[in-house]
């Protein structure tokens, strides 16, 4: 989606909003913009249509002079990507930039031409530019005019804005987009993300809904954009570096974070683990041992790869704590009135901790009572903040748009959650839930094996079957979810399209795809559901298709179905989506550097979906 950034210091912001805007690339845009503004007021704005190369070039050629300043990237809503919708927009004095949708533009948009605004764009954003401006002239000081000329606004937003007659203050506000502030020595930044800033400081707001802040060189004031009552936020310390925003030599993004998932995991289970006693440690579940007693169904709302770890997690808890749960998509779940209340515990999954459908879903289930629980990675992101309590993953930050890493944690996170709940349950033998914790330990030295171990073999693999026009995927049980997932990875990078199957059903009407020239990835490794998998790759062979099989370790009935064999090694069974998921994630990988797709950005992907 959009990005924003905007700087006010000593230094000169061209530079600095440049960088922050390559660090926000990841998101997706089609078009970016940067305004700045010298200290005796002249506005110098600069917008490009493509990638931020263009920007550079141009910034290059003719250097912005001035230390405060605003860029965007944009990714079109309203009007096509174009010079003239590209942000920051200006009216009058105003320069302005934006993320999110104006619900009422339509309406915005008559009443300013009737009052003879000159409007350039086809964007919602300008609009607000125009309202602000229309304030300014019946004489209100800018804050006031911006304070109410958002309560004119329905929608979601993050806002971004000067005027060139106060260069030294940046005006921002938020409603349900994302918007953090910087806090930095003798500077201020803002961002919608926080790797934007991670260079300058770690020293962070967040914004809640419906506030809006002015952000001078030293100082920061937070009000309330209903009554413009003044507010503290807390401040916060984020602990990732700027380097694990950077590729640190690997292609993409994406590959340096399959690599990094051991990491991710350790970080993610690090101070939770109780060995001795088989359990988990976590005060942040934010549940006592009677809250725990009292649930009486869990329901996990996510969407994206984030749903297909909840799927996984919908078994831990229903296997491990004995309580019904289901895994719903959370655009589903949202607005048709779910039966959902007190006695049950919602648990929220999102990486970004700010995607709209997640995030209303879980409103819609707080509002009715239920307690509700973020599993997210984005630390102060706004489903933490609405959220009960919060139970974060570790992963650091994620930049490339498929997400692979902050799965993995999830499932871990998801996990921990499900033993924690047996054991406050007392359904959850200690000695099962001790396996499942040492196990749990193990997992990061085995995950690495698995990267090192079959990256040449499946890079071989996409290779050789990487112009098929589809692939299905198939799986029971545990797998099932991580057969979604592998489809979701291959199509959104590779663009090839591919079916993720529960195995069971292939014969009710999947099995009609196979023929000769269709790979069918068959995740079979031992646990329960192992025979049946068996049959089902059998089945698929009878019609010659081409079988992949990701199977356990000396697994010598499968090597003798199918010469194509990656092998994870055999863990409880609970640990094989954690292993088994690596295998896919690299073979969407490579086939999609064969055919030279934009791996970290795929079209029309957005890393975060603030929009609906
Ligand atoms: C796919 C992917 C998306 C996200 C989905 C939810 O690789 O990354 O499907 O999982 O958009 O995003 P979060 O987890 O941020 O709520």
């Amino acid at each position: 989606m959009c990005g924003i950034v905007g700087y006010v210091g000593n230094e000169e912001a061209a530079p600095i909003l440049l960088d922050g805007l390559k660090r926000l690339e990841y998101r997706g845009y089609d078009s970016a913009g940067v305004a700045v503004v010298a200290p005796e007021g002249e506005l110098q704005l600069v917008r490009r249509v493509g990638k931020l190369f263009r920007l550079e070039q141009e910034l290059g050629a003719r250097p912005l002079r001035g230390r405060i300043g605003i860029g965007h990237t944009r990714w079109a809503t309203h009007g096509r990507p174009s010079e003239v919708n590209a942000h920051p927009h200006v009216a009058g004095p105003i320069v302005l930039v934006h993320n999110g949708i104006i619900e009422n533009h339509m309406a915005l948009r008559s009443a300013l031409l009737a009052r003879g605004a000159r409007i350039a764009s086809d964007t919602d954003t300008e609009l607000v530019a125009h309202l602000i401006h229309f304030k300014l002239r019946e004489g209100m000081v800018l804050e006031e005019a911006v304070r109410r000329s958002l309560l004119e606004l329905r929608g979601a937003y993050a806002i971004a804005l000067l005027s060139t007659e106060e260069p030294n203050r940046i005006v921002v506000a938020k409603s349900s987009s994302p918007l953090v502030i910087g806090v930095g020595e003798g500077a201020m930044f803002c961002g919608s993300d926080i790797p934007a800033l991670l260079p300058y400081t770690r020293r962070m707001v967040f914004l809640e809904d419906g506030d809006f802040a002015v952000l001078e060189r030293d100082a920061y004031r937070i009000h309330r954009i209903d009554t413009g009552e003044r507010v503290e936020r807390p401040l916060r310390y984020i602990d990732w570096s700027p380097v694990m925003a950077e590729k640190g030599g690997f292609k993409h993004f994406m590959l340096k974070e399959i690599h990094e998932q051991p990491r991710a995991i350790e970080d993610t289970l690090r101070g939770r683990l109780h060995r001795e006693e088989g359990d988990i440690y976590s005060e942040e579940i934010g549940l006592s041992e009677r809250d725990a007693q009292a649930i009486e169904r869990v329901f996990l709302i996510a969407c994206g790869t984030s749903h297909h770890a909840s799927l996984v997690g919908r078994y831990y808890i229903e296997m491990l704590a004995r309580l019904p749960a289901v895994a719903e998509l959370a655009s589903e779940f949202r607005g048709r009135d779910p039966i959902v209340g007190p006695r049950d515990l919602v648990v929220a999954v999102s990486q970004s901790g700010e995607t709209i459908d997640t995030l209303v879903a879980a409103r819609e289930a707080k509002e009715r009572g239920a307690r509700v629980l973020a599993v997210a990675n984005v630390i102060g992101s706004a489903i933490p903040r609405l959220a009960d309590a919060s139970f974060y993953t570790h992963a650091g930050p994620e930049i490339g748009v498929a997400s692979t890493k902050c799965f993995t944690a999830q499932l871990v996170a998801l996990l921990m959650l499900a033993i924690w709940l047996g054991r406050r349950r007392n359904v959850l033998d200690p000695i099962k839930a001790r396996e499942l914790v040492e196990g749990l330990a193990r997992l990061p030295l085995q995950m690495r094996d698995v990267i090192i171990g079959t990256k040449q073999l499946v890079s071989n693999l996409a290779k050789r079957h990487g112009n098929a026009r589809d692939v299905l995927f198939l799986g029971r049980g545990f797998s099932y979810p991580i057969a979604l997932e592998g489809a979701l990875k291959l199509k959104e990078i590779s663009y090839v399209h591919a079916e993720g199957y529960p195995a069971g059903e292939m014969k009710h009407g999947p099995i009609a795809l196979i023929d000769v020239n269709v790979p069918v990835i068959v995740i079979a490794p031992r646990d329960r559901w192992y025979e049946r998998t068996l049959s089902n790759l059998q089945e698929a062979m009878a019609r010659e298709g081409k079988i992949i099989a990701i199977a356990s370790e000396g697994d010598e009935a499968v090597h003798r179905l199918t010469q194509d064999v990656i092998e994870v090694p055999e863990v409880i069974e609970f640990l094989n989506p954690l292993l088994t998921v690596i295998p896919l994630q690299l073979y969407a990988y490579y086939v999609a550097d064969q055919k030279g797709t934009d791996i970290d950005q795929p079209r029309n992907l957005a890393k975060t979906v603030t929009v609906e």
